[in-house]
């Protein structure tokens, strides 16, 4: 039995990790709901795969059980998370079609659960946020992209949103002042829940569109499917090259985030 355990959360247009055949489903149980993902081996990994909108894309990102999901990760022994997420470019040198290592992110949510830690057990804790993805991570992907040649883009600031609407040009104006570089609509809570959770996590951002008023079209989901169709094949190959380069455990502090999970769960 493989010891490290690792997960790949899929975003919109990444459903499943076709690259292995022999993966079987797997459901687990959590103080927040139940999960279902794909289980598989991929050299000495146990690797879990959980497609974040559901198999057919039938959930929202503000309907996301962003809790359940890294609740499972960490019950299951899970410690390292590879995430994907499509997102609208503010960065004219980001262009359609990019991947970037995202290291930081600005929360514009609304009414999504945000933490763990509720307080109702007399716990408040307040965590960290100055790394906010694990840096050892980050660069396992940013080296397992050299090594396979595949241009990534190291560091951009993520504004998530609570959507799902599009944003207006006015929203997109004043994430660019405050130095976003892209927008999406689920990346928090998942990191934050992550970090509670003391989970080693960081994510792919996949550029599949200009936001709003920048390209002078209006947005559409399908044309966000259309590009992340054309990105597949270079992020499946990412994304084996990076579980190939995952050798262990990371010498991050990442864990110790997770000193009081699940006491406040
Ligand atoms: N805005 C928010 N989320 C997105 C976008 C966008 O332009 N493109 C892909 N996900």
């Amino acid at each position: 039995m493989p010891e490290i355990k690792v997960a790949i959360i899929g975003g919109t247009g990444v459903y499943n990790q076709s690259l292995f055949s022999d993966a079987h489903e797997v459901s687990v149980d959590t103080p927040y709901g139940s999960v279902s993902m794909m289980e598989f081996e991929y050299n000495e990994l146990r690797v879990y795969f959980l497609a974040r909108h559901g198999g057919g894309h039938s959930v929202p990102p503000h309907k996301v059980n962003y809790k359940a999901n890294i609740a499972a990760l960490k019950i299951i022994g899970v410690e390292t998370v590879i995430s994907t997420a499509a997102v609208g470019s503010l960065n004219e040198t980001i262009p359609p079609g990019s991947m970037v290592v995202i290291d930081q992110f600005i929360d514009l949510t609304k009414q999504r659960p945000l933490t763990f830690f509720e307080g109702d057990d007399g716990l408040v804790v307040h965590t960290d946020f100055t790394c906010p993805y694990c840096p050892e991570l980050r660069q396992t992907i940013l080296s397992a992209g050299g090594r396979i040649k595949q241009e990534l883009v190291d560091g951009g600031c993520y504004v998530c949103t609570e959507g799902p609407r599009f944003e207006t040009p006015a929203e997109i104006k004043m994430m660019k002042q405050w130095g976003g570089d892209l927008v999406g609509m689920t990346n928090v809570p998942e990191v934050v829940l992550a970090r509670e959770a003391g989970l080693c996590y960081s994510t792919i951002a996949l550029s599949t569109n200009y936001a709003a008023e920048i390209s002078g079209e209006p947005l559409t989901h399908s044309e966000v499917l259309e590009v992340m169709d054309q990105v597949k094949p270079g992020l499946d190959r990412l994304l084996t090259a990076c579980l190939e380069d995952i050798k262990g455990k990371f010498n991050c502090s990442c864990r110790e985030s997770g000193q009081y999970w699940p006491k406040g769960s």
